[in-house]
């Protein structure tokens, strides 16, 4: 819906009433969105108009259209806003399709795989004045720029770190031919432990640290493992210097035993903020006490967020210009030497499921995130 309810010469004909939605990928990660606009649904402040995807419409209201691919979707018109949840080397072109066909775009992570997309997409996104909402769901709490705020009180900042340590099975890593992959069929997949499963604690630590553009970054450094039989990583260290900004360490592993809470951690000479991003939490330490102080912030949905923004114009919390420093991230990681394979695994068996763990990964990941230290910079152990 267009703020002053007219039609729109190269958009959709916009009307007062429900914000019309047309989603694309809604098995998966995509469902997700659907769920959420069924509850904008019952409030009366959206509409499903359509949805798109090869594997049929999933679960949804009868009379909401249903295309076998998202071009189609957007090609017919009508949409406020067309949701993303396709595979990642189709994000580019829809999200450009659907900008022009005069929607805003809520694109899933990674949003594009390259600096230069990054840099297209936004200046159609500027020139058609429509918004690209990006499914990093965690930057759109309050938390974020609570803790930000927070680190002025812990006197100077020595470094930021994202901190995670997940198990995924060898199953995991064959969910879909582009499992694990780096690259296939010439197309990004970046299906990497710091690009897919724990983007989100680099994409929060990065804007944690005022790191939003790609021009952001100045250098990225990588010390990328796997455990897997996958060509990107499962366990990695990565140091991203900031051109006005402290370093930003990724520490992140999918071989833990068992999955530990994400967090992202700010280390000052005068204590440290732990913020853990999956529930909004931040936890602050202060070197003159001798407890933490924890606060928990409210959350708004990316897609709830990106209708009211159809709605009345205020800007959107996950913007496509707050991600441009974890897309050059993205871009070098892809860019990087080829993971090295570690040796010393154990394989555990659960719930029919293979896990392979490294032994001592969890504290080898905190030294790394505690000192900014690359694996090869300490003696972790791993290897
Ligand atoms: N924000 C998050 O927490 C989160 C979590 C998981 C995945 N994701 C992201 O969501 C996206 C989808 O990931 P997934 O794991 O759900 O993948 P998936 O392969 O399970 O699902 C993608 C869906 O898109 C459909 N599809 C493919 N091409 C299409 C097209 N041209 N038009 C319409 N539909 C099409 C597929 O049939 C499938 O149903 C990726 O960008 C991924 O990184 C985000």
């Amino acid at each position: 819906m267009s703020t002053d309810g007219t039609v729109s010469a190269d958009g959709p004909v916009s009307t007062d009433g429900p914000v019309r939605i047309g989603l694309a990928g809604v098995h998966g990660h995509g469902r997700t969105h659907v769920e959420a606009a069924l509850a904008l649904q019952r409030d009366g402040r959206a509409e499903i108009v359509a949805v798109a995807d090869p594997r049929g419409p999933g679960d949804v209201p009868d009379g909401v259209a249903h295309f076998t691919a998202a071009e189609e979707m957007i090609a017919a018109g009508g949409l406020d806003i067309v949701v993303l949840s396709t595979p990642i080397p189709s994000h580019a072109a829809l999200a450009e399709a659907a900008l022009e066909a005069g929607a805003h775009v809520m694109l899933e992570k990674p949003p594009v795989v390259s600096v230069a997309a990054h840099e297209r997409l936004l200046a159609v996104s500027a020139r058609t004045g429509r918004a690209v909402q990006v499914g990093f769901q965690s930057l759109a709490s309050d938390g974020v720029a609570a803790t930000a705020a927070a680190a002025a009180g812990i006197g100077e900042i020595r470094h930021i770190a994202a901190v995670g340590v997940w198990s995924r099975s060898e199953e995991y890593w064959r969910r879909a031919r582009w499992s694990g992959r780096r690259v296939l069929d010439g197309q990004v997949m970046a299906d990497g432990v710091v690009t897919n499963p724990l983007a989100h604690a680099v994409a929060t630590a990065l804007v944690i640290a005022g790191a939003r553009g790609a021009a952001d970054v100045a250098a990225v450094e990588t010390d990328l493992r796997r455990a897997n039989d996958i060509d990107a990583d499962d366990t990695s260290t990565v140091r991203v210097r900031l051109t006005g900004g402290p370093d930003v360490v990724a520490a992140l592993a999918t071989t833990g035993e068992r999955r530990h809470e994400p967090f992202v951690l700010v280390r000052g000479t005068g204590g440290h903020l732990i913020y853990h991003y999956t529930l909004d939490v931040l936890s602050v330490f202060a070197d003159d006490r001798p407890l933490p102080r924890t606060f928990h912030f409210a959350r708004t949905g990316v897609l709830d967020d990106l209708v009211r923004h159809a709605a009345d114009g205020t800007a959107v919390r996950v913007p496509l210009d707050a991600t441009g420093a974890f897309t050059r991230v993205l871009e070098e990681v892809v860019a990087a030497p080829a993971p090295t394979a570690i040796e010393r695994f154990e394989v555990h068996e659960r719930a029919g499921e293979r896990y392979r763990v490294v032994p001592g990964i969890g504290a080898a990941m905190e030294r790394a995130a505690w000192d900014g230290l690359l694996l090869r910079e300490f003696d972790s152990g791993i290897g």
